[in-house]
């Protein structure tokens, strides 16, 4: 009996999986303007700037370096969940629109998300990496939020 199902339910899977490949979500490739960048407004030192931007802007930015494996669906589906999810809550691409009472609160929101260690997500460090933050990593950019706050 199982095997009579598994002999259905096998090939129907493997051509749900060819077809999918046919579709794919709309990628995050927006136009990038520095000016409105937060690592255009805020002074932040070269450490800084390469720990947000390898670790936080695939998915807190208008565009994400995509790995191969990131146009296969449907993991291309699952992954591009994860960007406009991120980006809806965080982008730093649009900071400049962002008044100063919402920055000092997002720049609060990231010293607790790196506090708990909670971003960048665990799916993603898994495959990059160099996003896996080191405590003096974290601790860099925790101070750096904290000194941009101290701004606002
Ligand atoms: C793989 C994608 C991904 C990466 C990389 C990532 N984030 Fe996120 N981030 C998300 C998603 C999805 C959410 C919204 C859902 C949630 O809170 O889990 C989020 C939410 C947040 C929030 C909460 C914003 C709000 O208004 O609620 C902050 C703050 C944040 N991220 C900061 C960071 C920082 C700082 C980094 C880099 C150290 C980072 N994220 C890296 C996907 C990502």
């Amino acid at each position: 009996m199982l095997k009579k199902v598994l002999k259905i339910v096998i090939p129907v899977l493997l051509i749900g999986l060819v077809i999918s490949q046919f579709f794919s979500p709309a990628i995050n490739d927006g136009d990038i303007v520095e000016a409105n960048d937060l690592l255009h407004i805020e002074v932040a030192s070269p450490a800084v700037s390469s720990i947000i931007e390898s670790a936080c802007y695939d998915c807190h930015s208008n565009k994400t370096t995509y790995p191969t494996y990131a146009k296969i669906s449907p993991v291309n589906f699952w992954i591009q969940g994860h960007i406009d999810h991120g980006k809806e809550h965080l982008n730093f691409s649009e900071w400049a629109s962002y008044s100063p009472g919402k920055r000092k609160h997002k720049l609060e929101e990231c010293i607790e998300e790196l506090e708990e260690g909670e971003m960048p997500l665990k799916s993603y460090t898994w495959l990059h990496s160099e996003a896996k933050l080191t405590d003096d990593q974290k601790n860099l950019v925790m101070e750096w939020c904290k000194s941009v706050m101290a701004k606002y």
